[in-house]
């Protein structure tokens, strides 16, 4: 459905899957015919991460030859794979078979000579290409396949959205033009790894590692780039077996805390990004937050980036909803449209706040889902009787064990259709204590609240926290009244309709704010810019603080 138009790829056949599924999606597609087994989420990453090493990225002329360039780069080595996208110019992202290709393109490659400004001589993977002649009879070249990297504009979504034929269908049909593309799940691995280029210039063996929505496969196309720098392979080295007569041991610099040491490291690596990071702007450090990070924009990919290090749990809770995303089709629809329609709504927001985030409203999604009867998806008590030894994982004393092979969770025989499952999910939510219980994950069920914060759901891992401190009573409110307004409605529109230009189902809920931006086309234009002001203002707001966490909450 999807996977058309993949003409400039070199893997196009790879990418004939029917039901793409973000990261190891491909490979889960290519791998059906020999065999349904799936891989771990850890053998996935790992895989991508040396799929990046070996990639650079291109800046080319607009008007280029797909073919003569391909010529030209493989002089440096075989390509396996490419395609190029549009972000403050034309890029190619060319994936090498072989790292040491790289270092030839690099022996190859010269630094502009200015004659107002002075390069920073640090060597990276981006390159720019230029034409040495001007092509004479340039209008005549096919042009090159740009594969998009943000998703469809909310109108045309909403026109999509009615040519759907039932509820259910719509909600794929937004998973479907919303998710991360495997080309856009790329270029998010190689971001880190350009990232991890610039921290091994202190950290030879440390890796950058995506974690949160670019990996969970919850990720929409557009949001950001969370990055953490794991420098655990150090320190397992300066532990090491410790046989003969000696001890041996690194002198290192020693810092009250684990908090002080990871606010060194990443003032040290956000400077490093500030001064010398090609195509990084915007680079804030905020370091006093609860997860101490480095906050900035990467132009080339177009991604806002945020660079955490030590939080190893975050990876973990990662890896937990990349699981339930895989289970059953039915989850990330789900997910996917209740984060739409909160964006819609106006419940979740870019900007930090009292407001519900996205992470708690994928929460309250797992909840609801291991709700039903039969549940849709396992307790995460569950999930950790199925574990293995290999599996066991203890982090800063919380408990993170849990299955990591997808193979061994039994499928759920639940069959209730997504029409009922939406409307379910509102009306719940529209009905439930928030007042006196809290959501758990762990145990499936509803507890007592053991604070008295608004909105209270616990932290899979870290039980005594709870991922919603931050949402106020006000926020709750106006999420229970829009969640009771849209299980009404969908009842009213939840059928397609025989007239072609009623909007009904998702279309409907999605039509109350963003419905009336589309039909207005200059409000619309106005919507992301007065966005990117507010995100900025709030931006300074928070290096003015130099505090607050951004997601707050923890
Ligand atoms: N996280 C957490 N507790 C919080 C907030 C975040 O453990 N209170 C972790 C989660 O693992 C989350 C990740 O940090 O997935 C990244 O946070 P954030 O970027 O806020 O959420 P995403 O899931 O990435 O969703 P979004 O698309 O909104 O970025
Ligand atoms: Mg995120």
């Amino acid at each position: 459905r999807v996977a058309g138009n993949r003409f400039s790829s070199t893997e196009a056949a790879a990418a004939t899957r029917s039901e793409p599924q973000g990261p190891g999606s491909e490979e889960a597609a290519a791998g059906t015919e020999i065999s349904t087994r799936k891989k771990t989420f850890s053998k996935i990453l790992a895989e991508r991460r040396e799929q990046a090493q070996r990639t650079v990225l291109i800046n080319c002329p607009s008007k280029i030859n797909e073919k003569k360039l391909l010529k030209y780069l493989s002089s440096h080595g075989n390509i396996k794979n490419h395609f190029f996208y549009e972000s403050y110019g034309m890029y190619a992202v060319v994936e090498f078979s072989e790292t040491d290709s790289i270092a030839s393109l690099q022996d190859a490659t010269g630094s502009v000579q200015l004659v107002d400004e002075c390069p920073v001589p640090f060597k990276s993977r981006i390159f720019t290409i230029t034409l040495k002649n001007p092509p004479s009879q340039a209008s005549n070249q096919t042009p090159v396949y740009r594969h998009k990297q943000a998703t469809i504009q909310v109108g045309e979504l909403l026109t999509n959205l009615c040519n759907a034929d039932s509820v259910s269908d719509q909600l794929y049909m937004l998973v479907e033009k919303y998710q991360l593309t495997e080309e856009n799940t790329k270029l998010r691995f190689f971001t880190c790894s350009l990232i991890q280029d610039i921290a091994s210039a202190y950290f030879p063996d440390c890796i950058v590692k995506p974690f949160g929505s670019s990996v969970n496969s919850f990720g929409k196309l557009g949001c950001d780039l969370d990055m953490f720098l794991d420098l655990d392979a150090i320190r397992k080295n300066a532990t090491q077996r410790k046989t003969g007569p000696f001890n041996i041991d690194y002198l290192m610099k020693r810092v009250p805390s684990e908090r002080i040491a990871t606010q060194r490291t990443l003032y040290v690596i956000g400077e490093f990004i500030d001064n010398f990071g090609p195509g990084c702007v915007g680079v804030q450090k905020i370091l006093n937050a609860r997860c101490p990070l480095v906050r900035f924009s990467h132009q080339p990919s177009g991604f806002q980036c945020d660079l955490t290090a030590n939080n190893r749990i975050a990876l973990k809770s990662s890896e937990l909803l990349y699981i339930y995303g895989s289970l059953d089709p039915r989850v990330r629809a789900l997910v996917f449209s209740v984060r739409c329609w909160a964006r819609v709504q106006a419940i979740t927001s870019s900007i930090p706040g009292p407001w519900i985030t996205n992470f708690s409203l994928t929460m309250m999604v797992l909840f609801f889902l291991q709700r039903r009867k039969p549940p849709i998806i396992p307790t995460l008590d569950q999930l950790k009787e199925l574990a293995d030894a290999e599996d066991k994982h203890v982090i800063e004393g919380h408990d993170c064990t849990f299955v990591s092979d997808l193979n061994k969770i039994k499928p759920t025989e639940n069959t209730e259709t997504l029409d009922v499952l939406l409307s379910d999910f509102f009306e719940y939510f529209g009905n439930f204590h928030f007042n006196k219980y809290s959501l758990n994950i762990r145990k499936g069920k509803e507890q007592n609240k053991p604070e008295a914060s608004a909105l209270h759901i616990q932290n899979p891992f870290e039980q005594n926290l709870n991922i919603s401190k931050n949402v106020n009573a006000t926020q709750l409110e106006r999420f229970v009244s829009l969640a009771r307004e849209s299980a009404w409605l969908l009842q009213q529109t939840g059928k397609s309709p025989s007239s072609s230009n009623q909007r009904w189902g998702l279309a409907a809920l999605l039509l109350t704010s963003a419905g009336n931006n589309a039909s207005k086309g200059t409000r619309r234009k106005r919507g992301p810019a007065s966005e990117r002001i507010k995100g900025l203002l709030e931006s300074l707001k928070l290096s003015a603080e130099n505090g607050k966490r951004p997601f707050g909450t923890r």
